[in-house]
């Protein structure tokens, strides 16, 4: 693992101090001392709260109640707080908790956008942005981030995780812990973080959301469990128990995953809560008989929190009466939840400050958002260097449904997003080449519309103009929790929109705005550029434009690949070889000849009407300059058990512009005791240089690095390894090492 993680680990585990202090501790003790039962099992309760409510206060005041999602206004807070501290017997505050997923007000590019910018510095900024504005309005602990590795883009999930690789999701989710807890997590513009869904949610089968996933050993140790690992080892205050089921056992009721690996073997101190009802959803699953026997399943398992399921706080005093409860599982969750209020300081410092209130825009926020957006880009294509349009007084017909689209461009989950503050791409259009120079024409109504009847608009709109720029996408809805899709390509009559304009010739941009990776395999013929953006959130007019124009010059690269066809989902860099790689051109199903023989197109691993691999690989980015990359050097062509070994690379931009290039390194392990994936991810950099300038890269690896599961344990294995350092999994000459 590379070094600036491993270090900002063990100054985060310094500063964070996820173990209670003695006050902290002494407090919690005689608390615990003199609570009841049914004071306990309140404390282990969370209610979605919506408005100052009399119902919501009777049962704050008894003590039903540990912590309220949803409510965002600092002066209902502060109200329904005052109830808990002043009027209830012990004086518990409640912890309010919110979705704040990719920013509050200010929204910043999806998840799986910030994971395209490759920058985790980035991350975390955004996310302490995003805490800063959540805070001042009472929001202390957010469900964020999501660790999901997602390898199926029909999952409208994909969304809000980091992608397909299980390293740039550590090192993401890390970044964004930090961001979100800062040094210390009772500075009240903090918010506590919560690693979710825990744990496989994103290889639900067939990418349906809440469907079950079946998940060996393996792919649970090397790529699913690896980024909840580093968001525990990082500090993270919380984690939420995801939908799911794990080979027929829900998370939820999961023992094995919530105590034996969580608070055993990875010795978490923070507090586990249930996803909304996923304690309720084992009745309907078949794995409880009923709402009480879930609550035990659930508790026993070791879930401290019900967020909505109603379980525990109409059962767990009767289970507990029954002994089918122990109260030791009870007092276990009990002090987990309040060691985190103890942690966000509430019992000191309970209140909303109304002084500091609803902190939202600064100048700062706006400014890191549309540098987010501005990293996040994806250049795709770039025919001819048609882009940056550098030329002001060039017209440009701007069209498509997501050019002026103030709800969607902010994406799934933002809540709290002013759509009246976000900054569309034809507003900052319009800004930089001036209203004449910019004409507009929707086209479609919405992505979903299927109408060809506005075309006619668009192509003399592109008749009239120097370069079309069309806007395409999702809307926000078609991504998200249940938003999945058996069909990845452009939704309603987009493509056709592509196609229309480029039969008249002039250069079209496509810039794509989706929640997802989609299949854009029919559409590349028709555009001369390709800018590949996730809902860019509240600036993404400001950071697209600054990408068009050349203010910016794109450095984002894909954090899963582009896959040709649907069907060929699910689909990832990190596969196995098998034993019939498939050809580098194998014979398409449009070559083939009348009655073609069985063997006629060689026995290999490629469909008839996909060939092999995506359309674009996992890590690929293109720039408005060049860079080279020399063959990576290793200090050492072997590795010892107890040794590493540093592989460096020189990296050259060998353009006209100053850039941005991400320099990989990826390894293989090329016989294991199991088959092992073609590339790993094991480290990267995110380096601009000058024209003409030129870096050294280095990367230090370890054993531990190599290591896969095996024999019960994450151990690595003697044998001989390629390595990369390169600017996308598909690229590079590997250089060979061996592991002692
Ligand atoms: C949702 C999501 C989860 C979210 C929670 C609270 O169903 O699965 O990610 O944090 O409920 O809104």
């Amino acid at each position: 693992m590379k070094k600036i993680v491993s270090g900002l680990l063990l100054t985060t585990l310094a500063l964070t101090g996820v173990t209670p202090t003695a006050d902290a501790s002494k407090r919690v003790d005689d608390l615990m001392a003199r609570m009841t039962l049914d004071e306990k099992i309140g404390q282990l309760n969370q209610l979605t709260g919506w408005g100052d409510n009399d119902a919501m206060k009777g049962q704050i005041r008894a003590g039903q109640v540990g912590s309220l999602l949803n409510e965002v206004d600092p002066v209902v807070v502060n109200k329904l707080q005052k109830v808990a501290v002043e009027e209830s017997r012990l004086g518990i505050p409640l912890v309010f908790a919110r979705d704040v997923i990719h920013g509050f007000k200010t929204i910043f590019p999806l998840p799986i956008g910030q994971a395209s910018t490759w920058n985790p510095e980035l991350v975390r900024q955004a996310s302490a942005i995003a805490a800063d504005e959540a805070s001042s309005t009472g929001v202390r602990w957010t469900f964020s981030p999501m660790l999901d590795i997602a390898r199926d883009a029909r999952w409208g999930r994909i969304a809000e995780g980091y992608g397909e690789d299980p390293y740039l999701t550590s090192v993401m989710g890390v970044a964004t812990v930090e961001g979100y807890q800062g040094d210390d997590l009772s500075n009240p513009s903090t918010m506590a973080a919560c690693a979710k869904h825990f744990a496989g949610y994103g290889f639900v089968e067939g990418g349906l959301d809440y469907n079950a996933s079946w998940i060996p050993d393996n792919l649970m140790h090397e790529v699913i469990l690896p980024p909840f690992k580093q968001a525990v080892d990082a500090g993270a205050a919380t984690v939420m128990s995801s939908f799911n089921d794990i080979n027929g056992v829900p998370p939820s009721g999961n023992k094995w995953l919530l105590t034996d690996l969580l608070r055993k073997e990875w010795s978490f101190k923070g507090m586990t809560v249930s996803d909304w009802n996923s304690i309720g959803m084992m009745v309907l699953g078949g794995y409880a008989a009923d709402l009480s026997d879930a609550a035990a399943k659930a508790i026993s398992a070791g879930l401290d929190m019900d967020m909505e399921s109603h379980a525990y706080l109409p059962n767990l005093k009767k289970l507990v009466e029954e002994g089918k409860v122990s109260m030791a599982d009870i007092d276990s969750a009990v002090r987990y939840v309040l060691e985190f209020k103890e942690r966000l300081g509430l019992f000191d410092n309970p209140y909303v400050d109304m002084k500091t209130a609803n902190r939202f825009f600064s100048p700062g926020s706006l400014q890191a958002a549309t540098r987010a957006v501005e990293e996040s880009v994806i250049l795709l294509k770039n025919e001819g260097n048609i882009l940056p349009l550098e030329r002001k007084n060039i017209k440009i017909a701007v069209v498509g449904p997501m050019a002026d689209n103030r709800h969607d461009q902010n994406g799934t989950w933002s809540f709290d997003m002013v759509k009246d503050r976000t900054v569309t791409p034809l507003t900052s259009l319009r800004e930089i080449y001036g209203d004449r120079n910019v004409s507009y024409t929707q086209a479609l109504r919405h992505t979903r519309d299927r109408s060809t009847e506005d075309f006619a608009d668009a192509v003399n709109a592109a008749s009239e103009a120097d370069v079309v720029i069309a806007f395409v996408g999702e809307e926000a809805v078609l991504s998200g929790e249940a938003h999945c899709r058996t069909d990845l390509t452009l939704p309603g009559a987009q493509s056709a929109l592509l196609k229309v304009l480029h039969d008249t010739g002039k250069p079209v941009v496509a810039v794509y705005m989706t929640g997802r990776p989609m299949v854009i395999t029919e559409d590349l013929p028709n555009c001369d550029a390709i800018l590949y953006s996730y809902h860019p959130g509240t600036m993404g007019g400001p950071g697209l434009a600054n990408i068009i124009s050349g203010k910016a010059n794109p450095s984002g690269h894909l954090p899963t690949v582009l896959a040709r066809t649907t069907g060929q989902m699910p689909l990832y860099y990190g596969h196995r070889m098998t034993g019939r790689p498939a050809p580098e051109n194998p014979i398409l199903i449009n070559d083939l000849e009348l009655e073609a023989g069985q063997t006629s197109t060689g026995c290999t691993a490629f469909y008839l009407d996909a060939g092999f691999g995506p359309l674009f690989p996992f890590g690929y980015g293109l720039s408005y300059t060049t860079f080279s990359y020399d063959h990576p050097q290793l200090s050492a062509s072997h590795m010892d058990k107890d040794g590493s070994l540093t592989a460096t690379c020189r990296v050259t931009n060998t353009g006209s512009r100053e850039g941005a290039t991400v320099a990989q390194l990826y390894v293989r392990d090329i016989v294991g005791s199991t088959t092992r994936p073609v590339r790993e991810l094991k480290g990267f950099e995110k380096i601009t240089l000058k024209p003409g300038e030129s870096r050294e890269v280095s990367f230090k690896l370890t054993p531990a690095d190599l290591a896969f599961w095996r024999n019960g344990a994450m151990t690595p294995e003697p044998g001989a390894f390629d390595l990369w350092i390169t600017t996308d999994s598909a690229s590079g000459d590997p250089v060979r090492f061996t592991l002692d």
